[in-house]
């Protein structure tokens, strides 16, 4: 990784005696703590680089408060298949941007993660850690104090795993105009469990977790089309299309159906197999911040990996 910001702010988080502690659990049974691979911290910090960005602006639009919310938090750290070294998780890269946002609220399902979480931050009052399902937390409580006429915006990270994510959530946060969204697509978890070739063959519970992503059964327009020679689905025969149009699809359902105004094209994450584990969106009302991220993404796009 390179020597920008994260170092300087592991360096910093180091020395002021942060760190997931001797105890900390990296098992393949009960993981405390994930290991990442390159382009998790590449996501890492792209999305750091941008909330520096965010935050500078909001901060000197007066009148604005501006927030940062997490769905899928995770423990504040991970450690590095890189390196070998811890690396800062999403929740405290947005803690250590300056200037502050004014409260950060913190969501994870997994009560332990949420504990270390809780554990690294200490007490503070601008930070709100919530247990639950974020599909649930965020329509209920959190995105109600994120209303345009409270003058009050957001910068949001959705980065679940896998098919964890509901399109309602999606939805209501470009309903509400305020918030700037970045969400990971997880393309790799899609096609295991719910894009098969043999879409007759998909296990009933996994189609309906692909339909709650995507918010409605059109995703079946979306990623096959009537071939003869492909399989059959229903009365039809139909062939799947590349990753690349279902993205695309994806991305024009953010602004058609989501609400939001720019979604540049996202950044195709990958692993050591230079395979694309999941995408990279952002979505957003602003055209200042569409070029913004379009200029952080460019500027990794040629990265080749580890
Ligand atoms: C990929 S990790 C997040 C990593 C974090 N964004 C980071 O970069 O440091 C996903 C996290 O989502 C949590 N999770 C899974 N399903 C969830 C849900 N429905 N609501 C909230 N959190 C969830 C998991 O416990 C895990 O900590």
């Amino acid at each position: 990784m390179s020597s920008g910001d994260l170092s300087y702010d592991r360096a910093r988080h180091e020395s002021r005696g942060i760190s997931p502690g001797a105890g900390a659990k990296v098992t393949k049974r009960k993981r405390e703590f994930d290991e990442i691979g390159y382009w998790s911290e590449v996501k890492l910090e792209i999305v750091s680089k941008y909330a520096h960005a965010y935050s500078t602006i909001l901060a000197n639009q007066r009148g604005l408060t501006h927030y940062y919310i997490d769905g899928f938090a995770g423990p504040g750290f991970a450690l590095s298949k890189t390196t070998g070294e811890w690396v800062l998780g999403s929740p405290l890269n947005a803690l250590n941007v300056a200037p502050p946002f004014k409260r950060y609220f913190l969501i994870d399902l997994d009560g332990g993660r949420l504990d270390s979480l809780k554990r690294v931050i200490g007490p503070r009052s601008d930070v709100e850690l919530l247990k639950g399902d974020c599909n649930d937390v965020l329509l209920r409580k959190v995105f109600p104090q994120v209303r345009f006429e409270q003058y009050r915006r957001a910068l949001c990270l959705l980065d679940p795993y896998g098919l964890q994510l509901s399109w309602k959530v999606i939805a209501a946060a470009g309903r509400l105009q305020t918030i700037d969204l970045f969400l990971n697509f997880p393309i790799m978890d899609i096609n295991r469990n719910a894009l098969w070739t043999r879409p007759d063959r998909v296990d009933a519970a996994d189609a309906k977790r692909m339909s709650a992503l995507w918010g409605d059964e059109s995703w079946r327009q979306a990623a096959y089309r009537p071939s003869a020679q492909g399989s059959l689905f229903g009365d039809v025969a139909v062939q799947k299309v590349s990753n690349d149009a279902i993205v695309e699809a994806f991305r024009t359902r953010l602004r058609d159906h989501g609400g939001f105004k720019n979604v540049p094209s996202p950044m195709p994450m990958r692993n050591s197999s230079n395979a694309v584990v999941y995408y990279l969106f952002f979505a957003s009302q602003n055209d200042a911040a569409n070029h913004i991220v379009t200029d952080i993404f460019s500027r990794y796009a040629e990265r080749k990996g580890a």
